[in-house]
């Protein structure tokens, strides 16, 4: 008798297999059968060469989000490697460090029980900029016993798995990114900032609108992506919120199933660096009782073209 093997929720995707490669200065193996590698052959704690930078750079490119693990990373090395990967983005609505601009101290202590964390749900950071970071780096200091994984999704095989006809359709939308959810006057991370030790600053600003193609060319691989999200895409541009919401779920869902995913289990002294043009991620929220450390910088952008 035949089973059935392909339902809605378990549809067969037919991910290319992928192979450990090596470049001129470092190796990358991937963790997933869709997008993540670790990086071996290279230490962060030296200064970098315009050689092995342009390998993480073309790393992070390929494999759209790369771990580096037990490297000991100096605030000034971190600050040191995103000014080499093109400089830094600007962070709005969060504190950033006392005299490192650009840096934010991502951190939940064990006490702060019951609220959502920095990160949590699906989102590409800062879509709602003109022009988004292309790079996020983040890392890992202090990391729970169990939980607190981070997820990304593969954007390109969201758009490349979706049928002919419907690509066409999507091919001409834009859509409207607002930060209003997170950080506008009375968000959730608004209500709970008593609560946590990281500083929020929930502005109108919030409330601006900015319009992107729903359907973008990646400026350095000229491979396409769906770029929406959850967190910051609130319509289609000249749609209704109530028109656009069947269609952006049904995309959000697609975009984030669990065969176009990587989940990463960190350990302390491990950075990562993610290609936020053709990604998105969520900070799972699982390990309340327990700490959770890290240092996030983000790299300048440009507007996502079709
Ligand atoms: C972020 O979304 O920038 C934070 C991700 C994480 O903490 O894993």
């Amino acid at each position: 008798m035949d089973v059935a093997l392909t339902t809605p929720a378990n549809p067969i995707v037919a991910v290319a297999a992928r192979g450990a490669r090596r470049y001129a200065t470092l190796s990358a193996a991937p963790i997933a059968g869709s997008l993540g590698a670790e990086i071996t052959g290279i230490d962060l704690s030296q200064p970098l060469t315009d050689a092995q930078v342009a390998d993480i750079r073309a790393a992070a490119v390929e494999h759209l989000v790369i771990f580096f693990r037990d490297q000991s990373l100096p605030l000034d090395r971190q600050e040191a490697l995103t000014r080499g990967l093109g400089g830094f983005g600007d962070t709005p609505f969060v504190e950033q460090l006392d005299g490192h601009a650009g840096v934010v101290r991502v951190v939940k202590e064990a006490e702060e029980t019951g609220i959502s964390n920095f990160g949590g749900g699906w989102h590409t950071d800062w879509s709602f900029q003109a022009a988004p970071p292309s790079f996020t780096l983040l890392y890992a200091v202090d990391v729970p016993p169990y939980g607190g994984d981070t997820l990304w999704a593969n954007g390109h095989l969201a758009y490349e798995t979706l049928s002919p006809g419907l690509r066409c359709t999507l091919d001409g939308l834009r859509t409207v990114h607002s930060a209003r959810r997170s950080y506008a006057p009375g968000s959730h991370l608004d209500r709970t900032a008593d609560r946590r030790t990281m500083r929020i600053h929930a502005s109108d600003e919030a409330y601006a609108e900015q319009e992107h193609p729903l359907v973008v060319t990646h400026p350095e691989s000229g491979r396409k992506a769906l770029y929406l999200n959850p967190t910051y895409t609130i319509r289609f541009a000249g749609w209704t919120p109530e028109e656009s919401k069947p269609l952006l779920d049904f995309l959000a869902a697609h975009a984030t199933q669990p065969a176009f995913t990587c989940r990463f289990r960190w350990t302390a002294n491990t950075l990562a660096i993610w290609d936020n043009r053709a990604t998105q991620h969520n900070a799972l929220n699982d390990y309340d009782g327990w700490r959770r450390e890290a240092y996030r910088t983000t790299v300048v952008g440009t507007a996502p073209r079709p």
